[in-house]
């Protein structure tokens, strides 16, 4: 028989098969309803990635053009690729590791597609120990704002905060370890209700916080200036490189490419609607960042910082703003309050797929997993730690230990999955399983999601990547 036919049959096997396939069900139970799963995966989306994060990057990279990649990158690759991941999860119904594995040999005989679950656990890794380092400055900036050393600060002030914070590892070591304690007792204990409770108030509470501090950028001279450098995209600031931060930053924001999102949806009851509910972490995610970028650019161009500065751009921006507030002792105390919980969240959902998986697949008992994982995370986390004091004359490729732990896993590792994510929602899988899934009907809404999925986001994915190791500029040259 010919190959196509062969592979014609074995396609009509499978949709004749798979969906009369007994559901699957997930050990550690279902949420408790749509909005627990969009609270879940909201909490996972939006933190630092962000709040410190996002304008950074955009300020490093030039601004507009850079953040309207970025957007194209939420809309064409973010919005498919987290839906597919939902779908894989709920299909699953276990720990990204096994649910590809699984899923790969139901729907081409072939397991190694657990790589995706492996990729994932090695970006969440790397993530997670710099994740940490950061969520240990919010910490320290708690502390700060308590002292009141931003009441009325002048950028004097605010600078020597930072670099004193950044010149001493001792601090930042302390900080990075209670974060990535809070982290682990969290976890130890099975992750659910207080998550929930916590995402449903502060995260709003997080959002009117920006809200007030938006009106406080407004009023400032430079408030246009900070649009005009956002929104106003200028192309010759866009390189191979700068697209791949942007679509990075995509995929870091987004929370995709590395199954943590897969994991969530492994507890997704059947029945509830995939496209609207990724549509709204989406949506809600995309939101915050630009608000972000909105009430930090003024500030930086009132207060002459650089927007190019790095890093530490939001720790230096925001305490000006927020130290002219009336109640700012209060106000700041509880801006960065409510960045950790952010950042918390977030890093539970980093370190929480291969919690799971050594739960699931090694019998270890959750606390020991927690400790185990989140040790060697902090461990880790002494590259970062360092980046910014002892080491940080220590170059190469990307810069500092930290610069190039962020580049590796956000840049390259998160893309790579999701690009093999894609491909095998969209190639792989069966049009009846994903159709079945999603239960977007047959009509428009099923084809684009299937379009974007099959074309335009590993297309988009591979272009991207393959573009920055030089290989255009060595075909334009
Ligand atoms: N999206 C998170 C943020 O914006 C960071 C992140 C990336 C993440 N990948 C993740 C969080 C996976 C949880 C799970 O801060």
């Amino acid at each position: 028989m010919a190959r196509r036919e062969l592979a014609q049959n074995r396609r009509l096997l499978r949709a004749l098969l798979v969906p009369t396939m007994e559901k699957r069900t997930s050990l550690h139970g279902h949420w408790s309803s749509r909005t627990t799963f969009i609270l879940a995966v909201t909490g996972s989306a939006v933190g630092l990635g962000n709040i410190w994060k996002f304008p950074y990057v955009a300020g490093e990279n030039g601004g507009g053009a850079f953040v309207l990649v970025y957007l194209i990158c939420v809309v064409v690759i973010g919005l498919p690729i987290m839906m597919s991941e939902v779908l894989l999860g709920r299909r699953g119904r276990r720990n990204p590791i096994t649910t590809m594995k699984v899923l790969g040999e139901e729907e081409a005989g072939k397991s190694w597609w657990q790589i995706v679950g492996w990729n994932g656990i090695i970006a969440g890794f790397l993530i997670l120990s710099f994740y940490s380092v950061i969520g240990g400055w919010s910490l320290a900036y708690i502390e700060r704002s308590i002292m009141g050393t931003f009441v009325k600060a002048d950028g004097a002030v605010v600078t020597e905060t930072l670099d004193s914070l950044f010149a001493s590892w001792p601090r930042m070591l302390f900080w990075h370890s209670l974060f990535m304690v809070m982290t682990i007792v969290v976890v130890a204990k099975g992750v659910q209700r207080g998550l929930e409770r916590a995402v449903e108030v502060l995260m709003p509470a997080l959002v009117v916080l920006l809200i007030v501090l938006l009106f406080v950028s407004a009023r400032l001279d430079t408030f246009q200036a900070g649009l005009t450098f956002m929104f106003e995209p200028d192309f010759s600031k866009l390189d191979g490189d700068t697209i791949l931060v942007a679509m990075g930053q995509a995929f870091f924001s987004l929370s995709i490419g590395m199954g943590a999102v897969m994991a969530y949806g492994a507890y997704l009851p059947e029945g509830t609607s995939i496209g609207s509910t990724s549509l709204i972490v989406v949506f809600a995610d995309t939101m915050i960042a630009m608000l972000a970028g909105v009430v930090i650019f003024p500030i930086v161009f009132n207060f002459g910082l650089d927007p190019a500065e790095g890093p530490g751009l939001v720790f230096h921006s925001l305490p000006l703003a927020l130290g002219q507030l009336p109640w700012s002792v209060v106000l700041s105390t509880a801006f960065f309050v409510l960045l950790t919980f952010g950042a918390w969240t977030s890093s539970i959902g980093l370190i929480e797929p291969t919690v799971a998986w050594l739960v699931e697949r090694h019998q270890l008992s959750r606390p020991t997993a927690a400790w185990l994982v989140g040790g060697a995370i902090w461990f880790l986390g002494l590259g970062t730690v360092l980046s910014f004091n002892v080491l940080s004359d220590f170059q190469f490729f990307k810069g500092t230990i930290f610069d190039n732990l962020d580049y590796l896993a956000s840049n390259i590792l998160l893309p790579a999955g999701g690009l093999l994510i894609a491909i095998f929602a969209g190639w792989v899988m069966c049009r009846n399983s994903s159709a079945e899934e999603l239960d977007l009907g047959t009509g428009l809404r099923y084809k684009v999601w299937r379009f974007l999925t099959r074309f335009i986001a590993p297309v988009g994915v591979a272009l991207v990547l393959l573009n920055a190791s030089g290989l255009l500029a060595a075909m334009r040259g």
